[in-house]
């Protein structure tokens, strides 16, 4: 019967048998798939696994945290950060359209990830070992839809064997193909993986870069990352987040409009919440979240974070909005 113990002792008996001796490679998101499929091969493998995190710059608070510090403590696995968040500000400079900004985060990560690739083949050539095989959290829905639909327009879509260079042809080592998102997190939690990796909601590959509308700035990432924060915190800490398929904090970095703050009139920027219920992201409605959650929000918001002087909510359905507001 179906039990998470149950397919983690099959998962890991597979594993062990497709893997043999061979090195394998993972990339880490910062998801709940990438993290599971990664937990479940460590624990079949061991150190034959390294898990490359490529750090955009583009994540929420504390979510870099969780995977360079807290996922490894919890399982154990070889990990190696890039830290290329220069490098994808330059590429973002000036771009504000949001299919460029998916574009230019997509190209760079890929970029990214098969320089950590090669470099890990020539560790391991250098030691006589073979890399062959690349871990994906695919998921059954993922299968059955073949092609990944809304939201796996990430890792999951560009490295599929046949898109990789010649010099990069790896099988794929995909542990949770029979899973749905429910069991992959019950695997998650019996495998140890830190529960706020577990239990995250959706939030996508290009990250806060798609939720600023105008330019990806440095500044414009601190500012959006202290106003999620805040109201993460307070979802949370209302109970809410089960509640609450995601709700996405954005910033209108190109909008201005007039407040008054302490001494005088300022000239800020407002933050949309963006709270939505959903089953599958395909469709959804605005959540209707208690008007005192709401006022604590605001209010810490424009408390806490200077350069913001209102706070304004979404409510609109998916059709006619998307989720996002890129
Ligand atoms: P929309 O905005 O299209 O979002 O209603 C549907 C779901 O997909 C997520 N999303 C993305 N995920 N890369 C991703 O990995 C993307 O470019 C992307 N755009 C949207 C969104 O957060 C929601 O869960």
């Amino acid at each position: 019967d179906w039990t998470p113990g149950n397919v983690i002792a099959d998962q890991v008996a597979a594993i062990k048998a497709q893997v043999g001796d061979a090195r394998v490679i993972c990339a880490l998101s910062g998801g709940v798939d990438s993290a599971v499929a990664a937990a479940l091969v460590q624990r079949a493998v061991g150190d034959q696994l390294t898990c490359v995190h490529v750090d955009h710059g583009l994540m929420r608070e504390g979510e870099v945290e969780q995977i360079e510090r807290d996922f490894v403590a919890a399982t154990g696995v070889n990990l190696v950060v890039r830290d290329e968040r220069e490098r994808f500000l330059s590429a973002l400079a000036g771009v504000t359209d949001p299919e460029t900004k998916r574009k230019i985060i997509g190209r760079e990560f890929i970029r990214v990830f098969e320089d950590a690739q090669r470099d890990i083949v020539a560790q391991a050539g250098a030691h006589g070992e073979e890399v062959k095989f690349l871990v994906q959290g695919t998921l059954y829905p993922d299968v059955v839809e073949s092609g990944g639909g809304e939201g796996a327009a990430n890792i999951k879509s560009h490295h599929n064997v046949g898109g990789l260079p010649d010099d990069l042809t790896f099988e794929l080592v995909e542990p949770l193909r029979a899973l749905f998102k429910d069991e992959v997190r019950a695997v998650g939690r019996e495998l140890g993986v830190p529960e706020e990796i577990v239990s995250r909601q959706p939030f996508p590959g290009p990250g806060l870069g798609i939720r600023i509308i105008g330019e990806v700035t440095a500044h414009n990432l601190d500012i959006l990352r202290r106003a999620d924060a805040i109201a993460r915190e307070e979802l949370t800490a209302a109970g809410l987040d089960g509640e609450i398929w995601q709700c996405p904090v954005v910033l209108l970095a190109d909008v201005r409009s007039v407040g008054v703050q302490g001494d005088g009139r300022t000239y800020g920027h407002p933050v949309v919440l963006r709270p939505v219920s959903s089953e599958d992201a395909m469709t959804a409605d605005w959540t209707r979240l208690p008007y005192d959650v709401l006022a604590t929000i605001s209010t810490r918001i424009t408390n806490e974070v200077r350069e913001i002087n209102r706070v304004v909510l979404d409510v609109t359905s998916k059709p006619p909005a998307t989720i996002e507001w890129e």
